[in-house]
């Protein structure tokens, strides 16, 4: 994999690893390749979603208009992730990233994305869904929350909105995929019932 990584001219090989081998461990070591993550799968198996949570849901169905400030929340929300934690992406590649996610998921890629608003503050956050072929099962893709509105239940809205949807288009699991550094939103998708399914870890390593 490195000879053709270099052959083809790669700047950066993501490796993700079971953290159980010891030897895959030890290897990645040897050939350089940097510790950048600890990726924390989480699952829920969906119910009918109760009268109470229906109403306690303001999400609603995001809208072309809404992508240029759900860009600027996306710029700034995903510090946890890899693509910040390792410098040698810049910081502003990293930022374009995220905003150019969650625009093509905005325009279609994604089943669904949901934004929240409160008065007339505009999109506070979003929440994508993503719909496997046959609908059984669901994937959370991207949550944001602007920074000034954390802690006050927008995500909670948005994860509730989300499963509410999910629900109504029949899939019965549904998984999300964080950092195990990123304890805010572990907390979030374990207060509405996620439990944690699997950790593998990523390194990267740069030519
Ligand atoms: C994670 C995030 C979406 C949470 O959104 P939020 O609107 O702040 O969350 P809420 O106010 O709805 O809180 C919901 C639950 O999450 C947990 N939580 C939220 N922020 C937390 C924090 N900073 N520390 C610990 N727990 C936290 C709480 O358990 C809370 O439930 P409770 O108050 O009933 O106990 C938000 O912090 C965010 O946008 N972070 C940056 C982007 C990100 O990390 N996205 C997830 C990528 S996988």
């Amino acid at each position: 994999m490195l000879e053709w990584s270099q052959a083809n001219s790669v700047r950066c090989l993501y490796l993700l690893a079971d953290p159980n081998s010891t030897q895959t461990a030890g290897l990645a070591h040897r050939l350089d390749f940097k510790f950048v993550d600890v990726r924390v799968q989480l699952s829920l198996e969906i119910g009918a979603p109760n009268a109470s949570k229906v109403q306690e849901s303001r999400a609603r169905t995001a809208r072309e208009p809404d992508i240029p400030a759900l860009q600027a929340i996306a710029r700034g929300a995903h510090q946890d992730s890899r693509f910040f934690f390792d410098t040698n992406f810049p910081r502003a590649r990293a930022e374009d990233l995220f905003a150019t996610w969650i625009a093509k998921d905005c325009a279609g890629r994604a089943d669904k994305v949901l934004t929240v608003e409160r008065g007339s503050s505009g999109p506070l956050g979003y929440i994508t869904c993503n719909l496997s072929k046959d609908s059984n099962t669901g994937r959370i893709g991207l949550v944001g929350v602007a920074s000034e509105f954390r802690g006050k239940g927008v995500g909670k809205t948005l994860i509730c909105g989300a499963l509410q949807w999910f629900w109504s288009v029949g899939a019965q699991k549904i998984a999300v995929v964080t950092q195990m550094r990123n304890v805010a939103a572990q907390r979030l998708y374990q207060r509405a019932g996620f439990r944690t399914e699997s950790v593998r870890v990523w390194y990267h390593r740069w030519f």
